[in-house]
């Protein structure tokens, strides 16, 4: 059986569809925004939006004066679109062509955002990956936003199968290093006027991760 090729998958996603049509688009990102505001950060905090894609988030955080933005996705043809949208205002952001699984630092972050991204990972190894990633990214102290399909919501994203998520299914792949704060369930109204049921949640890094 062909290995599934995810750069390929997104790539496509992005060059055809208009970043308005895809199920997972929000004119704004009023929950992410909200939670984002609830870490308490500094204007120059360094904040990452993991496989942000065309998101609007970025867009947002620069109006509210946020200074120090990373955006990540494994499609350049997302990070492309959003450079395009944001004109002049796109050299203040830092764009990052990278599956997350491979991801490697150069500094930490006080802020990490995932929207859609995680729960795409059906594979324990991929999972591992991902959480390796974060540890290695996330500060201690700094805070962790991660939104994916509840228990209950679709099961599948972009045509691919996903996990739905609780906060207890979550804690246990991200172990004890990070403590929950926040929980809340969105219902994500699709440009299709399909409704989707996102859980969100916000956690802190509460220990030192000495060994990478
Ligand atoms: C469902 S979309 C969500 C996009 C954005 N977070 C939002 O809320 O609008 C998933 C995004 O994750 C990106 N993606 C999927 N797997 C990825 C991976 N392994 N590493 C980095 N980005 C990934 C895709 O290219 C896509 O932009």
């Amino acid at each position: 059986m062909q290995e599934f090729d995810r750069k390929a998958h997104w790539q496509n996603v992005y060059e055809h569809k208009e970043v308005t049509e895809v199920s997972w688009f929000q004119a704004k990102s009023a929950l992410s925004l909200e939670l984002i505001a609830n870490s308490h950060l500094e204007p120059s905090a360094p904040i990452i939006d993991v496989g942000g894609g065309a998101s609007v988030l970025v867009d947002q955080l620069l109006d509210q004066g946020y200074t120090n933005l990373t955006v990540l996705d494994i499609s350049g043809a997302a990070l492309a679109k959003s450079a395009k949208r944001l004109g002049e205002k796109a050299g203040a952001v830092n764009w990052l062509e990278s599956d997350v699984t491979a991801f490697s630092p150069d500094s930490q972050v006080a802020l990490w955002h995932d929207r859609a991204v995680f729960h795409f990972l059906t594979d324990a190894a991929e999972r591992q990956r991902y959480v390796g990633a974060l540890k290695k990214t996330l500060r201690l102290g700094g805070h962790l936003i991660i939104a994916a399909f509840a228990i209950g919501g679709p099961e599948k994203c972009s045509g691919l199968p996903i996990v739905q998520y609780d906060a207890a299914k979550l804690i246990a792949e991200l172990g004890p290093e990070f403590r929950l704060l926040e929980e809340r369930i969105e219902e994500h109204i699709t440009p299709a006027q399909r409704v989707q049921k996102f859980a969100y949640f916000r956690f802190e890094r509460i220990v030192e991760n000495e060994i990478y």
